[in-house]
């Protein structure tokens, strides 16, 4: 088995513990203080993907306004039906609408005898950089009208009342009169806003504006450009941007989606990426240097995720939009190769002096005076005051020696020239020894999408971390498995994540920054690795006209905003915690092997619950996957893979299980299954993690510790598996392997931390049934005898936010009276509490 886990937050075991509501001690000593919180310890990761940036935050409404979304993906070839790069990887440019001989989310209108064309031209457009550009040929007639239209991202959305800057650059051909008539209609052509005409159309390029106004609310309006004679048109760069942004920033975003994300008030924004900047290959990998400047003289590019980044929001907006925030960039540079989930590719070290530079010359972009060259860059874009850019990461989930090549190669002229700057290296999927070894950073990042019991278990996850190594930025953290709910960030997912949090703020001295990812979606735009479904999930999503946050957003928020300045020593107790019972059936199994068993016998008590014989068949067993016969008094799973029997009763405990095992063939040993209850199964595996360990797992998490050890092939092995109440021993061949206690699955978790004549305790029950647990403060004195309390809850660990129902699980805010310094309190069902209460 590859899979490793570990038992300490075995929340969603019910079948552990006999039922009944528990209590709880929560002991908090003010004068044992923890470390100090980064008061920046919580930002966000801001990613195009989902259509996240292009279709949501920046604010431009008509799709492939510059007509280059036929392009084919740069540095991608045509190989066997798809665009692929250098090492095969297909791109995904046909999987959502792209086409080379196409237009790509443009229509033709024609209607009645009305007759139009529209066809792409790869040379003549307004700038060298927006070359594409369209011709349409219309002929409207007394009955119909002709012309195109855009279809925005998945619709556009409009609101009643709202004001648009439309603009379009226009050129006639010979002789061409004609106006052109533009409005918003939805999908049965009904106006959505007012009409604007553009008249006296020239034969050179001209740039038309005006301000329309939305007169419905739709969020799937399409913008239509009617010829109002007969004639040929070409068409470039046509926009539409609501009038009011946010911050009113010119070239800006898209208010609600920015409100969402400014109600986090992140400490840091890491941008632009992620697997963005990487990208699929050397030519479409993020190069700064190509979206700053006139967004008509940006040069747009294919994208990691499936669909062509228009680079609206440039270099110069992202930091514009972290300064609004009162965030501080973490800007994250090509580091010279490419994504290593996509055939990566290494720009040459002899080559790298462009990578390096892009990477130096940002900082001077951010912060160099303005008298410098691309600080003046920044200037001339209306920003000459440095934006403080300290953090800054030299790729993003690179991989191997080559990258520490280049990594070294530009972190050694980075702070020769920048000594200020704090630099970060992402270990998420390289040799971390190695890169500890060979390589200098500041900060390291690390990326976990992980299930909820695996965040749930984080509570003490950085308790051993080694001190003497660079502090942690967790940069992208999300539960990503199907417990999560499609949408993820679900109630289960927001309270595990919660408590991986609490783990880190009582590790603040080491977990420095954390960040959820990714944070935004469109809802009808997710994206995806090719053959990689499900779809990525977001924080918060949209559509054309509404937005909202996950119970994911809501929990991550309010961590955000109880943020202590430092934390005090909190101990939680459960005085009358009841013990596990290790009870259910048994059974035998492999992994990756094929294997034989005999002579199974369960014992309890002097009695024999079950002996075996598989003289003609496995009366009473129950198979899940594998090929299992009897031959001969033997029960053989014949599939060389996974193969799991079960047999007896779910209420058996306090039993001693023997057999005979035998791996015939494989990669590993056999599994030993017992406690089998509710699919809930233990299992003694023998030979797992490549025939290198034997450990006794629960849900394939660990119980206990692991013995280094192999299993041979062709032996016969005589098993002893002993449970007595929570206690399981485990024997080869007479020998005691392991001597192991099912630790009580813990379901509620407290963590607490004082800031400005404040204590903020926040809890954490992923029970459910309510929790009351008795909380005991020493050194301090209480304020008031009112704390104000904040609770998320819902009544479904599955429980969600939608559009429809934006905020159906959002944090409730009250306050509770406090009964001196020990006081008894009940905390909900699948909830997080935040207590704060004033001290002197
Ligand atoms: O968050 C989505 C992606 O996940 C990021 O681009 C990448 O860093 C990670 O693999």
């Amino acid at each position: 088995m590859t899979l490793k886990l570990t038992l300490a937050g075995l929340f969603v075991c019910g079948c552990l513990m006999s039922s009944g509501a528990e209590s709880a001690v929560i002991a908090i000593n003010a004068a044992k203080a923890g470390p100090e919180i980064n008061p920046r310890m919580y930002g966000i990761f801001l990613e195009e993907i989902n259509h996240g940036v292009d279709g949501g935050l920046y604010g431009e409404l008509v799709r492939n306004r510059a007509f280059e979304d036929s392009r084919p993906p740069e540095g991608y070839t045509f190989q066997n039906g798809k665009w692929r790069n250098p090492g095969g990887f297909d791109s995904g440019f046909t999987r959502f609408g792209y086409t080379t001989n196409g237009v790509p989310f443009w229509s033709v209108i024609q209607s009645g005898s009305a007759k139009a064309t529209m066809q792409i031209e790869t040379a003549g457009g307004i700038t060298p950089e927006s070359a594409y550009c369209l011709r349409v040929d219309a002929e409207p007639s007394a009955n119909g009208r002709a012309g195109v239209a855009n279809e925005g991202f998945f619709g556009i959305g409009v609101r009643k009342g709202e004001k648009y800057h439309l603009s379009l650059h226009a050129r006639g051909g010979e002789s061409f009169k004609a106006p052109l008539i533009v409005r918003l209609e939805d999908a049965n052509g009904a106006a959505c806003s007012d009409e604007v005409k553009f008249d006296a159309i020239g034969a050179d390029w001209q740039k038309f504006e005006r301000v329309i106004t939305g007169s419905k609310t739709d969020s799937k309006a399409r913008l239509v450009i009617e010829v109002g004679a007969k004639g040929s048109v070409w068409l470039d760069f046509v926009s539409l941007f609501p009038a009011k942004t946010w911050k009113n920033r010119p070239n800006g975003l898209r208010s609600d989606i920015a409100e969402m994300i400014a109600g986090l008030h992140p400490g840091f924004v890491r941008f632009p990426g992620g697997c963005v900047v990487e990208a699929g290959s050397v030519e479409t990998a993020y190069n700064w240097k190509l979206t700053v400047g006139p967004v008509e003289r940006r040069q747009e590019r294919w994208g990691p995720w499936n669909y062509r980044r228009t680079q609206g929001m440039g270099l110069f907006e992202y930091l514009q939009f972290c300064e609004d925030l009162g965030a501080e960039p973490l800007y994250v540079g090509f580091a010279g190769q490419t994504c290593i989930f996509r055939s990566p590719q290494l720009v040459p070290m002899d080559d790298m002096g462009w990578v390096r530079d892009n990477i130096l010359d940002v900082v001077q972009y951010a912060d160099g005076a303005a008298s410098s060259h691309w600080g003046e860059l920044r200037s001339k874009a209306g920003h000459p005051a440095p934006f403080n850019l300290k953090l800054l990461e030299i790729g993003n989930e690179n991989q191997g020696p080559e990258f520490e090549r280049r990594y070294n190669f530009i972190h050694d002229t980075v702070t020769t020239n920048y000594p200020d700057l704090q630099c970060l290296a992402d270990l998420s999927w390289t040799d971390h020894g190695s890169m500890q070894r060979n390589t200098r950073f500041d900060i390291e990042d690390s990326h976990h999408y992980e299930s909820p019991r695996w965040f749930a278990t984080g509570f003490n996850m950085y308790d051993k971390r080694d001190r003497k190594l660079a502090p942690l930025y967790l940069g992208e953290l999300a539960v990503t498995t199907p417990d999560a709910g499609d949408l993820r960030g679900n109630m289960r997912a927001a309270l595990s994540e919660g408590v991986f949090l609490m783990g880190c703020e009582r590790n603040a001295d080491v977990v420095r920054m954390v960040s959820y990812a990714p944070l935004l979606a469109n809802v009808d735009g997710r994206t995806e690795l090719i053959n990689a479904p499900p779809p990525w999930h977001a924080m918060i999503y949209f559509d054309g006209t509404r937005v909202f946050g996950t119970a994911s957003y809501y929990l991550w928020k309010l961590f955000g905003a109880s943020r202590p300045a430092h934390t005090v020593q909190t101990d939680v107790s459960f005085p009358d915690a009841k013990s596990v019972l290790v009870s259910g059936q048994i059974g035998v199994g492999t992994w990756a092997d094929t294997a034989e068993f005999k002579d199974i016998k369960v014992e309890k008590d002097g009695q024999t619950l079950f002996e075996s014989d598989f003289l003609t068949n496995a009366a009473g067993w129950t198979a899940e996957a594998g090929r299992w016969s009897v031959t001969n008094g033997v029960y053989r799973q014949g599939h060389q893979g996974q193969g799991f029997s079960y047999f007896g009763n779910e209420n058996w405990s306090d039993y001693t299980l023997t057999l005979k095992a035998k791996n015939t063939g494989g990669a590993e040993g056999f599994l030993i299954i017992f406690g089998r209850k509710n699919g809930e199964r233990y299992w003694w595996n023998l030979g797992g993690y490549g025939n290198t360990l034997h450990e006794i797992e629960f849900n394939q998490a660990l119980v206990g510790s692991s013995v280094r050890a192999k299993i041979e092939r062709d032996r016969w092995y005589d098993i002893k598996v002993q449970v007595s109440g929570a206690r399981i021993r485990c024997y080869l061949d007479g020998q005691l392997i392991h001597d192991a206690v099912v630790p009580r699955p813990q379901k509620f978790f407290a963590v607490a931390g004082q800031c400005d004549n404040e204590l903020i305790v926040k809890a954490i029950n992923l029970g459910s049934e309510t929790l009351s647990a008795k909380l005991n403060l020493t050194n301090l004195n209480l304020d008031s005898k009112k704390a104000q309390m904040t609770v998320l809850t819902s009544a479904d660990l599955a429980d969600n936010n939608s559009l429809t129902e934006p905020t159906k699980v959002q944090p409730v805010e009250t306050s509770v009276s406090i009964e001196g310094k020990d006081f008894s309190h009940e905390f909900p069902a699948n909830s997080l509490t935040v207590l704060r209460l004033k001290t002197r």
